[in-house]
């Protein structure tokens, strides 16, 4: 089977990988054939109907209303399965299972930050189990960057104060190359990282290991120097102590049923909310974030607008830190 040369040595290293490449061939196909049938016509036209004579007269055509149709019906079918295929596969990407593994990746210029739940800090290097969902939750501290896998045939850009998200599953142990696909200043193109993956027992030792050792063993003497600082407290703990810092436990009680001056943060993640306007919103990361730099912006039927924004208060770690307490609080 014919293809295309410029990914013909690309590993397809997660399960999204093959089903991109079917459409991919898909679509070079169509496009082969139609180039194919349009350029083989025009030249056996040019042939059929040349002038032979000094008199040859070209007939003046007004239409053909059969033939014009079948175009163009054939081509809306063929533009319509195309973005029905697309919208399928798009759809899988955008919604991530419900227990992926969640990993917060921060891009700067000019470097991955990557973060785990239970604390654990990497530079320019994303640790994942094999054959497990992944979900990662990204933003930047700065300008917008991208994250881009080709071996995982995925890419999403990573948006100033906002989160974005990213899910896969990696089927092939391994090192996978991730660049940045976002012009974003003068090391743009030096912005890489890697994806190692791992079996997942081995996940599991690096996990319990703390990573460090291993860590430093694996990526010493290659150019990129990863390098990872193990932190004593996890993510979530990190976030109640900042909760605690930054006043926040004034106003929102942590405990079930309790109430103070604003909502109540036990088991708020993930719920329906319904705001003074009658509408409603899911409380997720972006809505977290939203709510500490706009509290205003949807208010919490039934809460006074009391709530002081925390923009340049809180920097991007502090963020993603008490978006993980909240997290944890069910
Ligand atoms: Cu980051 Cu380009």
């Amino acid at each position: 089977m014919f293809r295309l040369l410029s990914r013909s040595s690309l590993p397809q290293a997660s399960t999204l990988a093959p089903k991109v490449d079917v459409l991919y061939d898909f679509i070079l196909w169509i496009s082969l054939i139609s180039f194919v049938a349009v350029i083989g016509a025009l030249i056996y036209f040019v042939f059929r109907y040349r002038r032979r004579t000094e008199s040859d007269k070209t007939p003046y055509i007004t239409g053909h209303s059969v033939a014009e149709n079948a175009v163009a019906v054939g081509l809306l079918a063929v533009v319509m399965a195309i973005f029905a295929w697309g919208w399928i596969g798009y759809k899988e990407i955008i919604q991530s299972p419900a227990e992926a593994l969640e990993i917060q990746i921060l891009g700067r210029q000019w470097l991955w930050q990557v973060e785990y739940d239970n604390g654990r800090t990497l530079v320019n290097e994303l640790v994942v189990p094999k054959g497990k969902p992944v979900q990662l939750i990204m933003t930047s501290a700065d300008v917008l960057h991208s994250f881009y896998v080709p071996d995982f045939r995925l890419k999403q850009d990573l948006v100033p104060g906002a989160y974005t998200k990213l899910w896969f599953e990696a089927t092939e142990a391994g090192e996978h190359q991730v660049f940045c696909a976002e012009y974003c200043g003068t090391a743009h193109a030096q912005m890489f990282a890697k994806v190692k993956v791992l079996e997942p027992e081995e996940y599991a030792r690096w996990q319990a290991e703390g990573g460090q050792a291993q860590v430093a063993a694996t990526t010493g003497g290659k150019k990129g120097a990863a390098h990872s600082v193990h932190l004593a407290v996890n993510l979530a703990e990190k976030g109640r102590q900042v909760f605690t810092q930054k006043g926040c436990m004034a106003c929102h009680a942590v405990e079930k049923g309790k109430i103070l001056v604003g909502p109540s943060l036990f088991g708020i993640f993930g719920k329906q909310e319904t705001l003074a306007d009658g509408s409603k919103v899911v409380v997720d990361e972006n809505y977290l974030r939203e709510s500490l730099m706009d509290p205003q912006l949807k208010l919490v039927k039934g809460f006074p607008p009391l709530m002081p924004t925390f923009r340049g208060v809180l920097t991007d770690e502090e963020v993603n830190a008490l978006v993980a307490y909240v997290k944890s609080l069910k």
